[in-house]
């Protein structure tokens, strides 16, 4: 099923380098809909089980730590096409890599310290959101 929606993180590099509001704002200007919304810490624990999929990886741990260095913005989106938008508009993963324009372009410093994160699946974004946000936070 497809929901039209999305989940992202601004990620603890964004958060302290001061570009929430920028961020947010390109989200909005690209035609998303923010439907929930709330600045937050992962535990250890949190961001583990977020990322179970990778825990076999060798940065994992790299990416845990990183995670949960500082506060995130947690968000669920609303747009037609939603996840696969999303991915666009965030550019690719390493920021060397990504596409003029795009988030991770714009405010992303390195592969690791990549500024957002955005679901990769209908499926993963409900988990995502379930993950972050209750039934009342959610408008
Ligand atoms: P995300 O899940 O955060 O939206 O990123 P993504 O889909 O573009 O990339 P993914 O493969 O899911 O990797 C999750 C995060 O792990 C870090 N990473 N580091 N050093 C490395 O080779 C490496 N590969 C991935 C990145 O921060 C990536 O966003
Ligand atoms: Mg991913």
């Amino acid at each position: 099923m497809t929901t039209n929606r999305t989940f992202t993180m601004l990620k603890p590099d964004a958060v302290k380098n001061g570009h929430i509001g920028a961020i947010l704002d390109k989200i909005n200007a690209a035609g998303f809909r923010i439907v929930a919304l709330k600045k937050t810490q992962m535990t250890v624990a949190d961001a583990s089980a977020f990322y179970a999929v990778h825990n076999e990886r060798p940065f994992f741990g790299e990416l845990v730590e990183f995670m949960t260095s500082g506060p995130i913005v947690a968000a669920i989106l609303e747009k037609e096409n939603a996840v696969e938008d999303f991915r666009v508009l965030i550019g690719a993963t390493n920021p060397a890599d990504a596409a003029e324009g795009t988030i991770r372009k714009m405010f992303a410093t390195s592969m690791g310290e990549n500024a957002v994160h955005g679901s990769d699946s209908d499926e993963n974004a409900a988990i995502e959101s379930a993950f972050h946000f209750s039934g009342r936070e959610i408008f």
